[in-house]
């Protein structure tokens, strides 16, 4: 197999659904316009270069539906030639994405392609529109559709993580974050334009543009005190808060992989090797579990060992799943996050693998960590894993 090389890997910051300030900012727009500026940042590269766009979503239906990875690419202005699929693992959709971007780079298929990620949390609610479960399935079989928040509230119970440790860990993730936005360590973030709709004197509302350039969920504010005094959201009786939670949110990242004879065409240094991704099936009602699989399942297939890893973006899906996986791995959790997660940042679920990809390479650099990994549990009981080599 070639080698694939990760060019360029950026986002748009993750803002707060229905409340945060890409609310009013359509899906389609926020992917195309992530799409053109990972075109742009890439010297000498021209869309038409570019052989696919694989994009992950969780819910791709209404404004985020009809194949958003071609649509997206269009509105973006990419050459019709320039095709587009949408892909969905939930929240690895966007790690499915780019691995898939990279297989087809590996495999000799296309010699450039975008992996990217979207997901619109104020327009598509978790669920989507219209869910359907499968009824006589779901007679014998609920557990598939657990909600999201029961599965982290049976980690909790089951495994024994208790309220004060997921508090002490949305407290570190909110610091972590905090610091990194006051001292501009937030690298892989592009300004990006966002919509509001601005009310006329005669009533009629016009749309208008301005920049956000922050994740606007992280609260510098957040205490212990504050955290303890939520109260639990998915069960009486549990720990699980809006606090230890990951947060609901809008965003989108790209990647763009590129072969060894492109790279040097192009003359391009590249940030990263894209080396392995695999995936690992867990309970579905204790879905957060599963970076607990994928992570040895990778290292397995790589030949490396957990000491071999400077660097780990593990979604922050929910407190209490993280704090177990990160116990029963065994990392040092000097190298998990660095700069926050998504109880901090927001988990825009099929946007969160790509997003975390462009946020893993630049904290690696940060580092100087050559190996690191990314990886996510994802619901209907499943965890994915990803390793990426820094280029020197
Ligand atoms: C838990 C959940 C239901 C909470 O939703 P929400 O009520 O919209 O959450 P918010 O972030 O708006 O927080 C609600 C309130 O909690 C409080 N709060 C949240 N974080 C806080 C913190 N760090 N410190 C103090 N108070 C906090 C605030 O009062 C906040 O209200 P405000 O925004 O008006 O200040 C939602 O975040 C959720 O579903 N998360 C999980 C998503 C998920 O399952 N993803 C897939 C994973 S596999």
């Amino acid at each position: 197999m070639r080698d694939a090389y990760i060019v360029t890997a950026v986002r748009t910051p993750g803002c707060r659904r229905a409340k945060g300030l890409l609310k009013d900012t359509r899906p389609e727009d926020l992917l195309s316009f992530i799409l053109k500026s990972a075109v742009e940042k890439t010297p000498g590269l021209n869309a038409k270069d570019i052989d696919d766009i694989t994009a992950g979503c969780s819910f791709p239906e209404a404004e985020q539906g009809l194949n958003i990875g071609r649509i997206a690419g269009q509105i973006a202005g990419f050459p019709v030639d320039v095709t587009g699929a949408t892909v969905n693992r939930f929240c690895a959709s966007g790690l499915e994405a780019v691995a898939l971007a990279g297989l087809r780079v590996m495999a000799g298929w296309s010699d450039i392609v975008i992996g990217c990620g979207i997901e619109s949390m104020t327009y598509v609610p978790m669920g989507g529109n219209l869910p359907r479960p499968n009824p006589d399935y779901a007679k014998t079989n609920p557990d598939l559709y657990t909600s999201m928040g029961t599965t982290a509230e049976n980690v909790a119970k089951r495994y024994n993580v208790t309220r004060q440790e997921q508090d002490a860990f949305a407290y570190e993730s909110h610091m972590k974050a905090a610091n990194a936005l006051k001292n501009k360590l937030f690298t892989e973030i592009v300004p990006t334009p966002a919509t509001k709709f601005v009310q006329q004197q005669d009533g009629t509302y016009k749309k208008e543009t301005f920049i956000v350039d922050y994740d606007d969920g992280i609260r510098a504010d957040t205490t212990i005190e504050g955290l303890a005094k939520l109260r639990p959201v998915f069960a009486a009786d549990g720990s699980v808060t809006a606090g230890n939670s990951s947060q609901t949110t809008d965003g989108a990242a790209a990647t763009i992989l590129m072969s060894g004879e492109r790279v040097k065409e192009l003359g391009i240094k590249p940030l990263a090797k894209f080396i392995c991704y695999t995936t690992a099936g867990c309970k579905p009602d204790e879905m957060g579990v599963g970076p607990k699989y994928a992570i040895p399942k990778l290292l397995k297939l790589t030949g490396l060992k957990l000491e071999d890893i400077g660097m780990f973006e593990l979604n922050e899906a929910f407190a209490s799943q993280s704090i177990y996986c990160i116990r029963e791995l065994g990392i040092d959790m000097k190298k998990v996050n660095i700069h926050g997660g998504a109880i901090a940042l927001g988990h825009p679920l099929g946007c969160t693998g790509a997003k975390l990809c462009a946020t893993l390479l630049v904290n690696m650099r940060e580092r100087g960590a050559k190996y690191g990994i990314e990886s996510m549990c994802a619901a209907g009981g499943q965890g994915a894993a990803a390793l990426f080599e820094l280029c020197d």
